[in-house]
This record gives structure tokens, C-alpha cells and sequence, in this order.
């Protein structure tokens, strides 16, 4: 394991897609920042954080000879064990949000990038995290929240990110052994809204209900129509809306 540590960068995602491309990284190098300029989110979104007062980090961990066909499941992996770090620090009324968000309490805590990078040919896998805990303050952003104010608990950033390197090579050694139903299984019983009547908006603006029943193993989300009908959505197609 190497943990390097940066006081700023633009993004620890990009630090350690560059150090991939130019030098052997191995398993569980981890770049951690406690400030980015450019912090990235999913679907071209950014990601801001306090100087100092979040966990901010890349993890390289090559899993992807083990779900070939399915890097859904990797993503799966990671928000286990950052649930269940979570979890152990009795955060209250935890789940994940589609397709991998964690919320409390129905707000983000936290926000997964997993991003690849081809080198000879060969693909790498970057596990990029974030997760608000000692920030206090959420400007304009109503629906995040942190470990902090949730609880009233100052939290050391170290002690999570060694409970979530613990538990993320819990569940990669899972996903070695193959124990891909059981991962599965885990991750959709935490779903949030799971069998709850909700809402969806589609690619139109246009709203819709269903229940959330569970999803393949491709990533995509099932969901129960109001005539029982299943449907399957990619990221792109749908927003649940809460
Ligand atoms: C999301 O949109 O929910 C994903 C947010 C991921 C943010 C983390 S912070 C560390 C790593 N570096 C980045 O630039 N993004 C990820």
C-alpha cells in the first residue's frame, strides 16, 4: 500500500490517472488531497469541498480482470465498504443512492468517480471518493449534508480512510472469490427507496412513477411501472426524483 498525500491539486482522479500513464502503479496506491481546484463529479458535475475538512481521495486497485463484462460491480464494491465504514461510525438511516451515492437521512454524504485509463492496451480502474464529513456549511446545495452535521461528531479523516481501505479489500477479495450474488444482493438491499412508490424524470423532462425493484448486472436500474411492467435505465435516462 502507498498513501501520498497532497495538500492541493486540481483532482486526485487525474493525479493518479497521470502517475498511471507514466509510471507501474500498484494495487492500493491512494492519492488523497485535502484540497482540489478541480474536483470532479459524475456526468461532468464538479465537486467542492472545504480545505481540510472532507476526505478527498483516489484508490488504485486493479479488479477488473474479475468483472470483465461487469465493472458494475466494482462500483458496487466500493459503496459497500464505504457503507459500511460508515456504518461502524453508527451514522444513522444509511443508503445508496442509484448507482452510488451514499446518503443519511435522505442527503449526499458522499459521491463515487470510478474513471478508467487505458495504458498498453491494458485498462485501470480509479476508485475516486468523497465524502463530507467535518464541513458544516452547504451553500445552495440543500440536498448534502455531513457526517458532521448529522451527527454533532468531529471525525478524524485518517481513521475513515483506513476503515474504508479495510473494507474495500474485503469486498474486492469478494469479487475475487466470485461471490458476485452476494455482492449483489448486499447492494440492493441497501438501495434507497427500494419497493417505495417513487418518482422518476426521463431524458424528456416528463415525470413518472414506480417502484425500484433492484438492478442488473450490467448497472442498470429495474423498475416496476405503474402497469407492472419492468423497465431497465441507463444513467443517462433517468432521475429519481426525492
Ligand atoms: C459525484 O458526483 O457524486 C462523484 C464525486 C467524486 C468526488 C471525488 S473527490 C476525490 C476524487 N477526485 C475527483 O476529482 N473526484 C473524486
Amino acid at each position: 500500500m502507498r498513501i501520498i498525500k497532497l495538500d492541493a491539486i486540481d483532482s486526485t482522479n487525474s493525479f493518479l490517472k497521470e502517475m498511471i500513464c507514466t509510471e507501474t502503479v500498484t494495487d492500493y496506491t491512494i492519492v488523497v488531497a485535502e484540497y482540489q481546484t478541480n474536483g470532479r463529479g459524475q456526468m461532468g458535475t464538479n465537486w467542492d469541498s472545504e480545505k481540510g475538512k472532507n476526505l478527498m481521495f483516489s484508490l488504485f486497485k486493479d479488479l477488473s480482470i474479475h468483472v470483465v463484462e461487469f465493472p458494475f460491480y466494482i462500483s458496487m464494491a466500493i459503496s459497500l465498504a464505504i457503507l459500511k465504514t460508515l456504518k461502524a461510525l453508527n451514522i444513522p438511516d444509511l443508503h445508496i443512492k442509484w448507482p452510488n451515492d451514499i446518503l443519511s437521512a435522505d442527503k449526499k454524504i458522499c459521491g463515487i468517480l470510478i474513471e478508467n485509463v487505458i495504458k498498453n492496451k491494458l485498462n485501470s480502474t480509479i476508485i475516486g471518493i468523497g465524502i463530507n464529513v467535518n464541513q458544516t456549511e452547504f451553500n445552495n446545495l440543500p440536498k448534502a449534508s455531513s457526517l458532521k452535521n448529522i451527527t454533532g461528531v468531529h471525525y478524524n479523516l485518517d481513521e475513515i480512510l483506513q476503515n474504508i481501505i479495510k473494507y474495500t479489500k474485503a469486498y474486492s477479495e469478494c469479487l475475487q472469490q466470485g461471490e458476485y450474488e452476494a455482492v449483489k444482493n448486499e447492494y440492493e438491499a441497501n438501495l434507497f427507496r427500494k419497493n417505495k412508490p417513487s418518482t422518476f424524470k426521463n431524458t424528456e423532462g416528463e415525470l413518472f412513477s414506480g417502484f425500484i425493484k433492484g438492478v442488473t448486472k450490467y448497472g442498470k436500474l429495474m423498475v416496476t411501472l405503474e402497469d407492472e411492467v419492468v423497465k431497465k435505465f441507463d444513467l443517462k435516462e433517468v432521475t429519481l426524483m426525492y
